[in-house]
């Protein structure tokens, strides 16, 4: 499908920090744009912000004088909407509020051409219910910009009941003439981005509220050993609490209460607190002047004895290890066994789901220390490891001793069953599995959506690919069956995989 020519007038209302930003990134891309917002000056306002953004581009070389005045001249503020009525595209970014945005959808069906297309910025409304006062609801869509928009490549391209197919096809290859990387999504809660994420969140806080490790060492862990580029509290403490939390309320409450989405009251407390993160000075951290974050828990240094380390059996998605040991300069055998690794006192395994003292008894292993996945064991610069309660102290001291001669910083955590970056990763890939299943997206979009939209180091569903057939599966059914709870209900899809051999990905 063809994306709107430039010489398609683009409307954006709502001249805020979303509607500024869209403007922005149609204009940048050769569109004249009209900008408008009720607030008297808004629009003109919102023109000035661009305009003082794009200076900074314009005084460090990295943009030409002419063109920034160029684009600016496309930007047309009007106080007045009737003003619009030759726009092909209306994109609204106003307030989210159902009433008042359905009632700015039908004045703008009066006031523009009959082949005009209707676009909402909304991140939680759902599109079907936006179109269905319309005349033509097949001609409204959602096109959900993440903030900001003229830095952030994802488009989520939302489906409404009634929204005309080949239509949606034109806004994607359009958002995507405007350099974005859009996605397909039908309206459901969350659409994907807003959905897939929340464990991302949710395991984090569960782990700090029963205590198995405190904030600066989750995000240690999610960053150092997983990869990505802000742990889950210092980016809550960014997104700011109120407004995480609010997301995760609806989410919650628009799936029934589904207990996938259950928010966490060490959450609610802080918003109760004020403690709504960077812009109110504390959150999970403090950001009083002078004030220093906490450092993660690491384990201080451990001498390693000359010993080799006994590899029995394949590691599976923990192989990579097994390199790393030897760069170290470890004497590495390896022989036959229940893929486990062995170092003096400790028998040290990938976490499968269960807790450490729970396998121990399950399957016969003395000693045993659990530790946490990693992205790329190659790289990774801090684990995370649980002991059982029956493990010797010598133990956990042995297996930490083989971890930092590796060059691995060792955060020792209480016995949970995942640890930390494995169960964050198997929830993600189950979120992402349930909205592929239920036809929210296709793997490529969701993994897609995760990427660009919120920076993962990698999709959820080719990261379970990796981990191997079944992995991610296992690792929920024994979370599961570890709480007891629906929360970690595997999804269907990963156990259909699991006992079929397939991928997400060929
Ligand atoms: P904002 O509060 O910064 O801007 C909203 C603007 O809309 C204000 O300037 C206001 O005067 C104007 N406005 C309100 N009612 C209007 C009307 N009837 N006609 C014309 N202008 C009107 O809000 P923000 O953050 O830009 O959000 C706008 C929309 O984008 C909301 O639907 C929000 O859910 C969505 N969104 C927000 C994101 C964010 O991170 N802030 C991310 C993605 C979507």
């Amino acid at each position: 499908m063809q994306a709107l020519d430039t010489s398609v007038k683009i409307a954006v209302i709502g001249a805020g920090a979303m509607g500024s930003g869209i403007a922005q990134v149609a204009a940048q891309a050769g569109h004249n744009v009209y900008l408008q917002d009720q607030q008297a000056g808004a629009a003109e306002k919102g023109k000035t912000s661009i305009a003082k953004i794009l200076q900074r581009r314009v005084d460090s070389c990295k943009m030409q004088q002419a063109d920034l005045d160029a684009l600016l001249s496309r930007i047309h503020p009007i106080d007045n909407v009737e003003e619009l009525a030759d726009a092909g595209l209306v994109i609204e970014a106003i307030i989210e509020n159902l009433e008042i945005k359905r009632q700015l959808l039908a004045n703008l069906e009066n006031i523009c051409g009959d082949d005009v297309i209707l676009a909402t910025n909304t991140s939680s409304i759902s599109v079907t219910s936006l179109a269905a006062q319309l005349q033509r609801p097949e001609r409204l869509l959602g096109m959900h910009f993440f903030n900001p928009a003229p830095l952030m490549a994802l488009v989520e391209i939302i489906l409404g009941l009634a929204t005309d197919k080949k239509l949606a096809e034109a806004v994607h290859a359009t958002a995507a003439a405007w350099g974005k990387n859009p996605v397909f999504a039908t309206s459901t809660p969350g659409f994907i981005v807003n959905r897939v994420a929340r464990p991302f969140y949710a395991e984090s806080l569960r782990l700090m509220q029963e205590q198995a490790a405190d904030p600066a060492t989750l995000d240690a862990v999610l960053r150092e050993a997983g990869s990505f580029r802000m742990g889950p509290f210092e980016l809550m403490d960014l997104i700011g609490h109120d407004v995480n939390y609010a997301v995760t309320e609806s989410v919650f409450s628009a799936y029934y209460g589904d207990f996938r989405f259950q928010p966490a009251l060490i959450q609610k407390a802080l918003v109760e607190a004020g403690r709504l993160g960077r812009k109110s000075g504390h959150g999970f951290y403090s950001y009083a002047e002078g004030a220093v974050r906490p450092e993660p828990a690491t384990e201080v240094a451990q001498s390693a004895t000359e010993q080799p380390v006994m590899i029995e059996g394949e590691l599976g998605a923990a192989s990579g290890l097994v390199e790393r040991f030897k760069q170290a300069g470890l004497t590495v055998v390896e022989r036959a066994g229940a893929g486990v690794i062995r170092f003096g006192e400790a028998t040290l395994a990938l976490t499968d789901g269960r807790m450490a003292s729970e396998r121990i008894v399950a399957d016969g292993l003395q000693n045993l220390v659990l530790f946490d996945l990693a992205k790329d064991y190659q790289k990774a610069t801090r684990l995370a490891i649980a002991a059982s309660e029956q493990a010797s102290a010598a133990a956990v001291k042995d297996a930490t001793a083989l971890l930092q001669k590796a060059g691995l910083a060792v955060s020792l955590i209480k016995d949970a069953p995942g640890l930390v970056l494995m169960r964050t990763i198997a929830m993600l890939a189950n979120e992402a599995a349930d909205a592929v299943l239920q036809g929210v997206a296709s793997s490529t979009d969701v993994d897609l959506a995760m990427c660009a939209g919120v920076n993962y180091p990698q999709g959820p569903l080719s990261w379970s690919d990796n981990l191997g057939q079944g992995v991610i599966w296992q690792v929920l059914t024994n979370l599961q069956a570890s709480y007891g709870e629906d929360r970690y209900r595997p999804s269907l899809l990963l156990r259909r995989n699991a006992f079929s051999g397939q991928d997400f990905f060929a």
